[in-house]
């Protein structure tokens, strides 16, 4: 991992399909630790807008930072990518050349603690990306229906568990509320079973997933993001979106589809693209990462 905490993953991929060019406008709308955006901050020279934004305001300080000193203009929000529209009219944008959604989070988030994203270390059960969201991992299990947890973590996550995982969780916070990352794994594993050698994920890491995606709205932000982004693309203008697990890739793949149906962009990405051999040996989180752009026609 570079210093930044986050490799940015498919970099080149990224730049070449958004056909970044001097005086260009565009719009990184998961600003991370800043790897993409330098990227193309440095295609855009000095007549281009780079417009940025992350709705972790720690993430956004730093790429701040990292982006100082760049040739092209800069605005850059502590906002949601679901307020893209929002963002667009403060800066005073209409439509715009490229924009980029790299979805997700990013390694320096998982990695610390506080966060409380990871069960590698025991934390504080959080896992909020924006400090203004009011509700986190520990108000899910501590308050909603058993059978609201087991559906979130089977539709989300396809936990095959979900059952027995919601019914101990809720057996547990009759006696006490569960408060961290460690005792949420705990109950995960007595529910369906300790890690074993033959597992290729741990067995907690679907629970998880599922609860960090609720807490953050993540498909909500998700189906918000492909229905405006597209609006504010001048024509010839591109989407590229990268997806990390199946049910985000298969959004943003109907999304595009349905703008392609009614001529209103072209997919350029007829199968996603992914990283290749030597990006997956340098970079493993890479892995599940899948690249779609579509064109604005
Ligand atoms: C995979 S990282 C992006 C890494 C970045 N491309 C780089 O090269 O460093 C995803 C980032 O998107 C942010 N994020 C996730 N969901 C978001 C949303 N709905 N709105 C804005 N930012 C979001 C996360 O806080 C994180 O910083």
């Amino acid at each position: 991992m570079t210093s930044a905490g986050h490799d940015p993953v498919m970099l080149n991929e990224v730049v070449d399909l958004l056909q970044v060019a001097p005086g260009q406008t565009v719009v990184d709308c998961t600003l991370g630790r800043g790897g993409h955006a330098s990227a193309i901050a440095s295609r855009l020279g000095s007549e281009g807008l780079l417009i940025g934004l992350d709705a972790d305001p720690r993430n956004l300080e730093y790429a701040r930072g990292r982006l100082e000193g760049c040739a092209c203009r800069l605005r850059l929000f502590h906002a949601n990518f679901a307020e893209l529209e929002e963002v667009l009219e403060e800066c005073e944008v209409e439509s715009v050349d490229g924009i980029l959604a790299d979805l997700g989070l990013s390694t320096n988030q998982i990695m610390t603690p506080e966060y409380g994203l990871s069960f590698a270390t025991d934390a504080p059960l959080d896992m909020r990306i924006d400090p203004r969201s009011t509700v986190t991992a520990a108000d899910i299990v501590n308050r909603w229906q058993e059978s609201a947890i087991a559906n979130l973590l089977y539709h989300m996550a396809d936990e095959r568990g979900s059952r027995r995982i919601a019914r101990r969780i809720v057996e547990r916070r009759k006696v006490a509320p569960i408060r961290t990352t460690g005792e949420l794994a705990q109950l995960v594993y007595e529910a369906i079973g300790k890690p074993s050698p033959k597992d290729k994920i741990d067995p907690a890491t679907r629970t998880f997933m599922a609860l960090r995606m609720a807490v953050n709205a993540e498909t909500e932000n998700l189906e918000c993001l492909l229905e405006v982004a597209p609006k504010h693309l001048k024509v010839g203008g591109r989407l590229a979106v990268i997806s990390f697990h199946s049910g985000e890739d298969r959004i943003v793949k109907m999304a595009f589809r349905a703008a392609e149906k009614v001529n209103f962009g072209r997919v350029i990405t007829r199968k996603p693209l992914v990283p290749g051999d030597d990006e997956l040996r340098d970079n493993p989180r890479s892995r599940s990462s899948k690249l779609r752009v579509l064109e604005r026609i």
